[in-house]
């Protein structure tokens, strides 16, 4: 089988070399030049681990990954057609800006010349798969393409491992054709007994959009629950060891910190709820999780306040949206750090890796080469991404250094007694 994959993100170039690895011969193709030759010359575009081996193994050794900015050259041979452009949110409202995806199935229905497998990997509201259908058969018959909705559920950070055995695979068709065709395209993890749900497209596109609202509803739970544990004077991380424990909670996500943020959580919970709207079905509970996340940068933020002077310096580690990836979209870290020197506040800041992508966005913000760089004679440490390197940061280091010893643990990496024993103000999250 031959693939051509279009947009060349995370999911797509992911998605591609690891088709690459399961043995298809892939074409990865985006409209961006300066990336297409980069990834050309084996430069990944993104921090991910175990991408820069898996790129040059399939581009210099196998040979069965390419690159290429032209659709048309492609589809002349391409038996499966992946759509993995982005579906931001749209500035004007919650929707998600398909725009992209539109442009990709015009490009498509102009180009077909031979029967392929047109698969949305993108996420994408129910309906649009079907939509990408009516806008290619414009150009050519139905008979020369099938439409399928194969949602991509891979975590930045964990992407290839995630992608080569993930805990199922979602595969929603109209027929049985384009379903026994992507049967085949799996039959490598099938053969690894992932479990592969064969659905309607609606089903699959709703599957994706449910489960990242799930995941979220969980975070936005347990920061609330966690509200409540710094009122009363309990401890959140005993809560959530102790409900997660419950084989019917699970452990995962359930961890309190700063809110959710990310590339996919905080569109798509909205495009989730926006799409119900149209169907005049009224999804309060994810509406009450947006609003509850929303609410929680604003609320550390007036925590931050009441205990730090806005004349002060305060040093950001960790800056990407979660760690092992440089990915800074929607980061609730940046976000914090932004609103505070709105408010006045100095802010210095590391992280190990999405430094470049924020110094490109966040002029206003001071960069530094080490953490410990980042902490001298500051009022106050943040810790906004939990990075394992700022797991065994040396304390007794960073306190002849800093100016004040104050720290707010947004992610609760640390034991606060240990800090506070060498004369540090310590702030967790929930305890
Ligand atoms: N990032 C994740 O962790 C993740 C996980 C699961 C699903 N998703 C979903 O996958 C989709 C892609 O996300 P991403 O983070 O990989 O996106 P991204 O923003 O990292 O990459 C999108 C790429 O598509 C390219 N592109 C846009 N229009 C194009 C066109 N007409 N022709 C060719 N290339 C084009 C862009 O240049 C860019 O390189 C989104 O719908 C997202 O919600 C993302």
């Amino acid at each position: 089988m031959k693939l051509a994959i279009v947009g060349t993100g995370y999911v797509g170039l992911v998605s591609g070399a690891c088709f690459a690895e399961f043995g298809y011969q892939t074409v990865c193709i985006d409209k961006d030049k300066s990336r297409i030759e980069s990834l050309k010359s084996g430069k990944c575009p993104f921090y991910e681990p175990g991408m820069d081996n898996l790129l040059s193994k399939h581009l210099n050794i196998t040979k069965r990954l390419s690159f290429s900015t032209s659709l048309s050259n492609t589809l002349k041979d391409a038996d499966l057609v992946f759509i993995t452009v982005g579906t931001p949110s749209k500035r004007i409202d919650d929707d998600a800006d398909l725009s992209y995806v539109w442009s990709v199935a015009n490009d498509i229905g102009k180009n077909i010349k031979k029967y392929s497998v047109i698969v949305t990997k993108s996420t994408v509201p129910v309906g649009t798969s079907k939509e990408i259908k009516k806008i290619i058969s414009n150009y050519v018959s139905e008979e020369l393409f099938d439409v399928v909705s194969n949602p991509e559920f891979l975590r930045e950070g964990s992407a290839i491992d995630d992608f080569m055995r993930p805990d199922r695979v979602v595969v929603g068709t109209e027929n049985k054709i384009s379903e026994k065709i992507m049967k085949e395209l799996y039959r490598p993890l099938f053969l690894k007994e992932t479990p592969v749900f064969s659905t309607s497209i609606e089903t699959a596109e709703i599957i994706k959009y449910a489960s990242n609202s799930f995941l979220a509803t969980k975070i936005g739970f347990i920061n609330e629950v966690a509200d409540l544990c710094e009122a009363v004077g309990a401890n959140v991380q005993d809560v959530s060891k102790a409900m997660g424990i419950d084989q019917r909670i699970g452990s995962k996500f359930l961890n309190a910190g700063p809110g959710y943020g990310g590339s996919c959580f905080p569109k798509d919970v909205k495009a989730f709820s926006s799409t119900a709207k149209k169907f005049k079905v009224n999804l309060s509970i994810i509406n009450a999780v947006h609003e509850s996340n929303e609410n929680r940068i604003k609320n550390i933020v007036e925590k931050i306040i009441i205990n730090v002077d806005n004349k002060c310096t305060i040093s950001f580690l960790g800056l990407s949206f979660k760690p092992n990836t440089d990915d800074i979209r929607e980061s609730s870290s940046l976000k914090l750090a932004n609103k505070l020197s709105e408010k006045g506040y100095t802010i210095n800041c590391f992280d190990p890796v999405a430094m470049d992508n924020a110094k490109k966005e966040f002029y206003n913000l001071n960069y530094f080469n080490s953490a410990y760089e980042a902490c001298a004679n500051v009022d106050a440490i943040v810790i906004g991404t939990e990075w394992n390197e700022f797991r065994a940061l040396n304390f007794s280091k960073i306190s002849k250094i800093v100016k004040t010893k104050k720290i707010f643990d947004l992610r609760n990496i640390y034991d606060g007694s240990e800090l506070e024993r060498i004369g540090f103000e310590y702030y967790g999250t929930g305890k």
